[in-house]
């Protein structure tokens, strides 16, 4: 990372946190220059970086200020407290609707799970993905099939020793994005009728492989910016015999929330006092706003207890269906699991990012991602506060790309659903986060994609129709 961009990480981090208010001068050129020990012209590139991201705006002879956000800041949602104990879990109909909703390359797609495939090197990755096949002996495409590509392997377990978290290569496992490795490290610690503790609101996939495996959801409330409710999780764990955790300490789907470092040893802590494994969905790790990236639970893990799934998705490479699982002391009985169902990713794909890890820029490409996705969110954010009624809650996430809204009870977000639909907007209603049919006045909205006046007519509907309820 070049001087200028950490000086603006630095400076976006301090108006992120309030400590730079909207409307407030920023250090000018020479005091910034002076204070932080850098030359003039790397401030000012800071600032033109700063003023691109829409974080900043400059006046003329006067210097550069904290953008005046939006026209009023949205409060953040409230808690929602538990709704039943235990549950069957049946939302796939629902979600399978939403999903269908993203068929028409017509629509607007703020219901999608993924960003915009613009915001990904795909050409760069191309030229990978033919080097990397060039470069592969013949017995290479067989040998790695079953453990993964060697290189990308050793790549992962580079990232994860960088982070300050050295992994043994034998932990790990390459899947079929973090879907499979979710699947595996779930079905590898349970048996159908079993207990798994979740967040509420949660990520409909959790939900839905709960249902494929016939597990019975405990739901624990998360909080929308400081995470899951770590007071009931721990009266949860001792009153009932649960097999298993699921959950996402950071950049959570749908809320954004993350725990903070205390948190999370809190929750190791409590795993490992009931001796339950935690699956940690850490499918956002790469999409962090601010400058240090957080680290899972996983870097607490002194007993193999937590199954670690992550994946190059979201952050670089959609369809190549690349993930990984570090499954701890559960690392074998995935490994057998995955050779009974899917053998392997696809071998090309494996070499294709190996290839780009070692050589396309992939920080460079992250950093790129990360500004563009903080800009969008504060696009949606500024359109929301302009359209969106007045009692309207919404999250402001340190990363990811969805935000949550909360609108006044009497507004139906499948009745939304379907009225957006029809106006070519998809939307991801509340209920499809849940095993209990609950969040029925929140809606996820994704700022996955680059804003356009489409985007910004869209959200002028939305508002529309939710002033109909
Ligand atoms: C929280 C979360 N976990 C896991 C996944 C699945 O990731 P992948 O595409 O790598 O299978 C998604 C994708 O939507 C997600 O949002």
């Amino acid at each position: 990372m070049k001087r200028y961009e950490r000086f603006a990480d630095e400076i976006a981090e301090l108006i992120r946190d309030g400590v730079l208010a909207p409307g407030e001068r920023v250090p000018s050129v020479r005091q910034a220059s002076r204070q932080y020990g850098i030359s003039p012209s790397t401030v000012f590139q800071a600032y033109y970086l700063l003023e691109d991201r829409g974080l900043i705006v400059a006046k003329a002879r006067s210097g550069y200020y904290v953008r005046e956000q939006a026209r009023r800041v949205l409060h953040e949602p409230h808690m929602t407290p538990r709704r039943q104990e235990t549950a069957d879990v049946a939302v796939s109909e629902l979600a399978f609707s939403v999903l269908d909703s993203l068929q028409d390359p017509e629509t607007v797609p703020f219901g999608s799970a993924f960003p915009s495939p613009e915001l990904f090197p795909l050409a760069r990755l191309s030229r990978s993905m033919a080097k990397g096949l060039r470069g592969m002996a013949g017995s290479d495409v067989l040998k790695d099939m079953t453990a993964g590509d060697a290189d990308l392997r050793r790549q992962i377990v580079l990232r994860y020793t960088l982070k300050g978290m050295p992994l043994p290569s034998e932990e790990l496992v390459i899947t079929s994005g973090a879907m499979e490795a979710l699947n595996l490290g779930l079905q590898s610690v349970t048996s159908p009728g079993d207990l798994v503790a979740i967040e509420s609101p949660a990520f409909y996939a959790s939900l839905q492989i709960l249902e494929r495996l016939k597990l019975r959801a405990v739901e624990v409330p998360v909080h929308p910016r400081t995470g899951i409710d770590l007071d009931v999780l721990a009266d949860s764990l001792a009153r009932l015999p649960i097999k298993a955790c699921w959950f996402m300490s950071h950049l959570q789907n749908p809320l954004g929330a993350s725990l903070d470092d205390d948190s999370k040893r809190e929750l190791y802590a409590l795993i490992k006092r009931h001796r339950v494994p935690l699956i940690e969905d850490d499918a956002y790790a790469e999409l962090h706003f601010g400058t240090t990236p957080p680290k899972p639970v996983k870097q607490f893990d002194d007993e193999g207890l937590v199954i670690h799934c992550g994946s190059f998705s979201k952050c670089l490479a959609p369809g190549y269906r690349v993930g990984w699982v570090a499954g701890g002391r559960f690392a074998e009985p995935i490994s057998r699991l995955k050779l009974m169902t899917t053998i392997s990713p696809s071998v090309p794909a494996q070499a294709a990012i190996a290839d780009y890890l070692q050589h396309g820029g992939y920080d460079r490409h992250l950093r790129q991602l990360r500004h563009a996705l903080e800009t969008q969110q504060r696009q949606m954010l500024d359109a929301a506060s302009r359209y969106f009624p007045d009692e309207t809650r919404a999250t402001h996430p340190a990363g990811g790309y969805f935000l949550w809204f909360e609108f006044p009870e009497r507004v139906d977000s499948l009745r939304l659903f379907r009225q957006a639909r029809k106006r070519g907007i998809s939307v991801a209603p509340g209920p499809i986060f849940s095993a209990t049919r609950g969040f029925r006045h929140c809606l996820r909205l994704s700022y996955g994609h680059p804003w356009n006046p489409r985007s910004e007519a869209a959200m002028a509907t939305l508002g529309e129709l939710i002033d109909t309820f």
